[in-house]
């Protein structure tokens, strides 16, 4: 089974986070593959993508070859509901909620919001065709915890029953995301909201771009044996959201595998989903926290986090 079809992670804020932090070597949590492939797309020379699951990186390969396509726009499914951007469970579930959405919305809502070209307009859009009692019933039902991580999750990432969540309201999630940004320059908003990206397209896409040969090495494996196994050096680790599905244990030694590998200048990033992930003080001694003034336009993430490797005073 493929769980996710793209990798929904903001890509402008990761290129903000690339270009503010230079280092030696990039190496990600693969699911869809899209935010490497952005980040090659911006100037990045090569990336090293981890998964557990064959099918992710399998689908990554798929991605690289239909670049390299005459009909790259089919393949992808670009402006169609079919393709390798629309094949994992997560985009299925969404498809499905974005074939009622226009049931429960006043008429012409999302063309409303399409051309509302500023906060203060999408709000008044929002509470005049979208602030419906059906969209609040059902999308709440639809994005309740429980009918996301049974419908929409990797299994991994559900399964520690013992981890106490932190509460998720993806309804205010998506109004908040859907105001700050138009949905013109939002494809992960556009996406939710047509079941494919109808005003909106992903960085990478645009133009004839095609990465250069062996620009991504992949590896099927943990992302925690992977980074103890990396030599010592200034790296770019990227861990998504993988820390929801592990214990405190598990994540202290991850923190350690990422302290050992790691020389001054390097920079780990991270989302937190549903859980708040404890940071052991042996790495906030010798990490900073980095602050992230760009929002992220992907309405799912409770918090991001981007520390940066310090000198030994
Ligand atoms: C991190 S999740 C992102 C999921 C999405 N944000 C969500 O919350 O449903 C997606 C990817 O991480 C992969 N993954 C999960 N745990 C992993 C681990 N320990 N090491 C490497 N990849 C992992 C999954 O196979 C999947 O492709």
């Amino acid at each position: 089974m493929l769980y996710y079809a793209q990798s929904w992670e903001d890509t402008s804020l990761l290129r903000s986070i690339v270009d503010a932090n230079e280092v030696d070597h990039y190496h990600m949590v693969a699911s869809g593959g899209d935010h490497a492939l952005s980040l090659l797309n911006h100037g990045i020379p090569h990336i090293h993508l981890v998964d557990t699951e064959q099918t992710q990186l399998q689908h990554v390969q798929k991605k690289l070859e239909a670049l390299h396509a005459t009909d790259r726009d089919s393949l992808f499914g670009l402006h169609s509901r079919k393709g390798l951007l629309h094949e994992g469970r997560l985009e299925g579930f969404l498809q499905k909620f974005s074939r009622v959405f226009p049931l429960l919305l006043s008429p012409g809502a999302r063309r409303a919001m399409v051309q509302a070209n500023s906060p203060e307009q999408r709000a008044e859009v929002y509470d005049k065709l979208w602030n419906t009692r059906r969209l609040q019933f059902l999308s709440n039902r639809f994005f309740s915890r429980e009918n996301v991580d049974t419908n929409a999750r990797h299994p991994g990432l559900i399964q520690d029953k013992s981890k106490k969540p932190t509460q998720v309201n993806y309804v205010d999630e998506f109004k908040a995301k859907m105001i700050a940004h138009s949905l013109i320059d939002n494809p992960y908003v556009d996406y939710i909201v047509h079941g494919y990206h109808k005003n909106s397209s992903l960085d990478y896409l645009k133009g004839n771009w095609v990465p250069e040969p062996n620009a991504i090495t992949l590896h099927h494996t943990d992302m925690k044996s992977y980074v103890e196994q990396l030599p010592s050096a200034r790296h770019m680790i990227h861990a998504s959201d993988i820390m929801e599905a592990t214990d405190g244990t598990f994540n202290n030694d991850f923190f350690e595998a990422v302290d050992q590998a790691c020389t001054t200048g390097s920079i780990f990033l991270y989302w937190e989903h549903r859980y708040t992930v404890q940071v052991p003080d042996s790495f906030k001694n010798q990490w900073k926290l980095v602050p992230i003034s760009r929002d992220d336009r992907v309405p799912f993430y409770n918090n991001f986090y981007l520390w940066q490797k310090q000198s030994k005073v």
